[in-house]
């Protein structure tokens, strides 16, 4: 009778591993996930996934907005959007499960420039498409068919050369500057540009000094935090450049806290990156110097390279977009135009 119950426990657990675990095989100790079959998407559109770097900015926002008004069904495209949560490994799966779903095209806006070889290499295998946008990664050109976006060393070239401007019309232009930095994500591209593209200006000054660089990661709540930590350490300096503009909001509310003045009128010098709606109401209320442009509305650029290799044109492996700086000397003549 023992015998009997035995081997009925063994025959049940063996039927319920096979019934209930259809997502998975056993191979020795090796266990095999199997995914869903390949997604049948209408042949009608041209199904492209794209995969986001999360929510950590009102730029970023608007640069998802973008891509839903630009890849419509009325258009021919079937957008599979994909958050990646300002998670670096959230967004390489999410490549692979594209990948195994074989849409058309992936776009890839990536966090970090680091860890995207291994899954570049496989949609390449797999004959899908790439395009890589915003910002840039490590892996070799031949991985991808084009990346499309902003000078980001050129940004923050030009935000030196909007403070050297300024400087020489109120006659500082040999004043002693103490310099503090909101640095983005580390890894990102767009940070890696702005920071290098500042250095290399501040370098030619020898009268300038950077007091402080800290990372925000691009974040409002950050850069308040952050900016709060730098002014028990720093009290007094005379630029605080952002690279972007929602850690200058966060940082500004930081200095509004510590009773530390800013903008046009006097005190801190404020420059910051992106060039919001906000970030211009912030020039009319005289509290920021100067936005220098990072252009979110990419997905138009995308669309057309999607074009171009539908019809066998050849892609430019670069694109850039144009890109303005606003200063409180202009912000009026853009301000009401500004959408996002
Ligand atoms: O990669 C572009 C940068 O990312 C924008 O400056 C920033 O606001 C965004 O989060």
């Amino acid at each position: 009778m023992k015998k009997f119950s035995l081997c009925l426990t063994i025959c049940i657990l063996g039927i319920l591993l096979l019934a209930g675990c259809g997502q998975t095989q056993t191979s020795g100790k090796e266990k095999v996930l199997e995914r869903a079959p390949q997604a049948q998407y209408d042949d009608a559109y041209i199904t492209v996934g794209f995969v986001q770097t999360g929510k950590e900015s009102d730029w970023r926002d608007a640069n998802t907005n973008d891509y839903f008004t630009v890849f419509t069904k009325e258009e021919g495209y079937n957008l599979i959007y994909v958050d990646g949560n300002s998670d670096s490994d959230r967004q390489v799966k999410a490549v692979y499960d594209l990948i195994a779903q074989g849409v058309d095209y992936i776009i890839i806006d990536p966090i970090v420039e680091d860890g995207w070889e291994e899954a570049l290499c496989l949609a390449k295998e797999k004959g899908i498409p790439v395009l890589i946008v915003d910002r840039k990664v490590s892996a070799d050109p031949s991985l991808y068919k084009c990346w499309i976006g902003s000078d980001f060393n050129g940004e923050g070239r030009k935000a030196i050369n909007f403070l050297e401007e300024y400087l020489e019309k109120s006659g500082r232009e040999n004043d002693k500057l103490n310099i503090v930095i909101l640095e983005g994500t580390k890894g990102a591209t767009a940070a890696i540009g702005r920071t290098e593209g500042l250095k290399s200006e501040i370098e030619k000054h020898p009268n300038w000094k950077i007091a402080a660089m800290e990372c925000a990661n691009f974040t409002q709540g950050e850069g308040n935090v952050v900016m709060e930590e730098i002014l028990k350490k720093h009290p007094k300096f005379d630029v605080l450049i952002s690279e972007n503009d929602n850690m200058m909001f966060g940082a500004m509310n930081a200095m509004d806290q510590a009773g530390v003045g800013y903008g046009v009128d006097g005190g801190v010098i404020t420059i910051s990156f992106d060039a919001l709606r906000e970030a211009f109401v912030k020039m009319d209320e005289g509290k920021l110097c100067a936005s220098v442009e990072c252009n979110p509305l990419i997905a138009k650029y995308a669309r057309k390279a999607i074009e171009d290799m539908e019809s066998g044109k050849a892609v430019a492996a670069d694109i850039y977009i144009p890109e303005k700086v606003f200063t409180y000397e202009n912000y009026a003549d853009y301000m009401d135009s500004r959408k996002y």
